[in-house]
């Protein structure tokens, strides 16, 4: 699965988002090294901080489907924003914690602008379980 497909996935997603309060909707799909493609979408809730994001629950599924943090490979998410979605300062320290730290992370708007990343350079000096020590 190349980007493009891997993007295509993560906008579809987004077509399963729950964001009746935001009106924000997000998608995301995390690849596999085995070529899976695992969905996620934000779904919110009337009490707000029980909103989840897309990030979050595209890794989330991916793990509740066996795969852990060395099997996956790429990481996607698109909204309607002007410039690439960033994800939030949450989703960074999820992904700190399940996904690899060089592997690409697409940002991605729906008007076409695309930015590639990783959690290094989106959450350098992340708080890790080595900390806990
Ligand atoms: N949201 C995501 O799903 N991912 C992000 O990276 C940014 C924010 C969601 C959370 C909430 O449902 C809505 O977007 C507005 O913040």
């Amino acid at each position: 699965m190349n980007k493009a497909e891997l993007i295509k996935k993560a906008k579809d997603a987004r077509g399963l988002s729950y964001s009746p309060y935001s009106h924000f909707a997000v998608g995301a799909a995390v690849l596999t090294k085995d070529g899976q493609v695992f969905e996620g979408a934000n779904i919110e809730n009337s009490a707000y901080p029980l909103c989840m994001c897309a990030e979050r629950n595209a890794l989330y599924n991916a793990y509740m489907h066996g795969y852990k943090k060395d099997d996956l490979v790429a990481l996607a998410l698109i909204a309607d924003t002007d410039e690439p979605c960033s994800p939030c300062g949450a989703c960074r320290q999820v992904i700190s914690e399940l996904f690899p730290k060089n592997a690409p992370i697409y940002m991605v708007s729906l008007n076409g602008k695309e930015k590639e990343t990783n959690i290094e350079e989106l959450l350098p000096f992340a708080f890790s379980g080595e900390d806990l020590k």
